[in-house]
C-alpha cells in the first residue's frame, strides 16, 4: 500500500468514526450539530487522524484501537479552524473549499459548533476508556495530554500569541515558538497519543512527540508559504489571508527561499526520530508528501 492509499484508508475510517460520534439527529439543538458536521465533513486532509492511527500501528497495535482518538483530534482541529476563521480572528470566508462555518450558519452558531467540537473529544476518549476498547490508564493519559496541548499551553496559547502579534513584526524565534504552540502542539499530540494507545514505552512516546513537533513546525511554515504561492481553488481557503489580517509570518521574516529550506530541514530532523520505530516508511513518506503539498 503506498502512502496515498493508506492515507485514504485512514480517512475513510475517520469519516465512519465521525459519522458515528456526531450523527445527524433531529432535535432542538439540531443547528449546532448541523454546523459542526458541515465543517467536519467539508473535506479536510485528515492528516492528524492518520498520524494517530499510524503511530498506534507502528507500536504494534491495531490502528482501530486509536480510532476514537483520531476522531477526537479531528474534532479539536476542526474547532480550531472554525474559530480561527471568525471575523474576530482571521476573518476568512472560505474553508475546505466551502463557505466558512460562520458564513454558512452565522457567527453565534459557528461559535457554539466550535465549542461543541472542543468538548466532544474528551467525552469520546473517556467513553473508550470506560468501555475498555482503549486501556483505561492510556485513556486518562491521553485526556490529560489533549487538554494540555489544545489549551493555554498548546494550540489556544499559540492562537493567543498569533492575535497579539497582529500588525507587529515579531522575531523569527517568536514566530517559531508561536507555531510550535498553535500548530505543532496538536501534531505532537497525535503522534504521542497513538503510542500511548498502543501502551508503548516512554522512549517511543518522546521520539514520537519530537517527530510531531518538528513536523508541525514544517507544516505551519508550508501553510504560510501556500498563503502566498498557492492556487486558491486548490487550497480551499483564501490566499493572501495572512497579509490581509496583518500577520507577519515566518515567510515575511526570512523570505520565501529560506522558509522553504527551513521547512525541509525540520522535516529531515523529524524523520531522524523515526529510527525509534520499525516499519516507518509511511511516516517518512508522509513527511515528504506534506513538504511538497500544494494544498
Ligand atoms: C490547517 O490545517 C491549519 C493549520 C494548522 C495550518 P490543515 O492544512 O491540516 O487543514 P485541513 O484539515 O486539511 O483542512
Ligand atoms: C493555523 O493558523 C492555526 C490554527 C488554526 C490553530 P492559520 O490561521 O495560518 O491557519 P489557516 O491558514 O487559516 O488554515
Ligand atoms: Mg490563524
Ligand atoms: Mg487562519
Ligand atoms: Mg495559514
Amino acid at each position: 500500500m503506498n502512502v496515498k492509499e493508506r492515507l485514504a484508508d485512514y480517512a475513510e475510517m475517520t469519516d465512519e468514526g465521525l459519522e458515528k460520534y456526531l450523527a445527524k439527529v433531529d432535535c432542538m439543538q439540531k443547528s449546532v450539530i448541523d454546523a459542526a458536521r458541515y465543517s467536519l465533513f467539508a473535506g479536510g486532509k485528515r492528516i492528524r487522524p492518520a498520524l494517530v492511527m499510524e503511530f498506534c500501528r507502528v507500536c504494534g497495535k491495531d490502528p482501530e484501537t486509536a480510532l476514537p482518538i483520531a476522531c477526537a483530534i479531528e474534532m479539536m482541529h476542526t474547532f480550531s479552524l472554525i474559530h480561527d476563521d471568525l471575523p474576530c480572528m482571521d476573518n476568512d470566508d472560505m474553508r475546505r473549499g466551502k463557505p466558512s462555518c460562520h458564513k454558512a450558519f452565522g457567527e453565534a452558531t459557528a461559535l457554539l459548533a466550535g465549542d461543541a467540537l472542543a468538548m466532544l473529544p474528551f467525552q469520546i476518549i473517556a467513553e473508550a476508556g470506560l468501555k475498555q476498547t482503549l486501556p483505561q490508564y492510556s485513556a486518562l493519559q491521553i485526556i490529560k495530554l489533549l487538554g494540555e496541548l489544545s489549551g493555554v499551553w498548546g494550540m489556544i496559547g499559540g492562537q493567543t500569541i498569533d492575535l497579539q502579534n497582529e500588525n507587529t513584526k515579531p522575531d523569527a524565534s517568536v514566530i517559531l515558538e508561536m507555531y510550535r504552540m498553535k500548530t505543532g502542539a496538536l501534531l505532537e499530540f497525535c503522534c504521542k497519543a497513538g503510542c500511548i494507545a498502543a501502551q508503548a514505552g516512554i522512549t517511543k512516546q518522546v521520539a514520537a512527540g519530537s517527530f510531531g513537533q518538528r513536523l508541525g513546525l514544517a507544516f505551519q511554515i508550508i501553510d504560510d508559504i501556500l498563503d502566498v504561492t498557492a492556487d486558491e481553488g486548490l487550497l480551499g481557503k483564501p490566499v493572501g489571508s495572512d497579509a490581509q489580517s496583518g500577520k507577519y509570518t515566518f515567510v515575511n521574516a526570512v523570505g520565501l527561499e529560506k522558509a522553504k529550506l527551513r521547512a525541509a530541514e525540520l522535516s529531515r530532523q523529524a524523520k531522524e526520530f523515526l529510527a525509534e520505530f520499525e516499519d516507518n516508511e509511511f511516516l517518512s513518506e508522509l513527511c515528504d508528501l506534506l513538504l511538497e503539498r500544494r494544498f
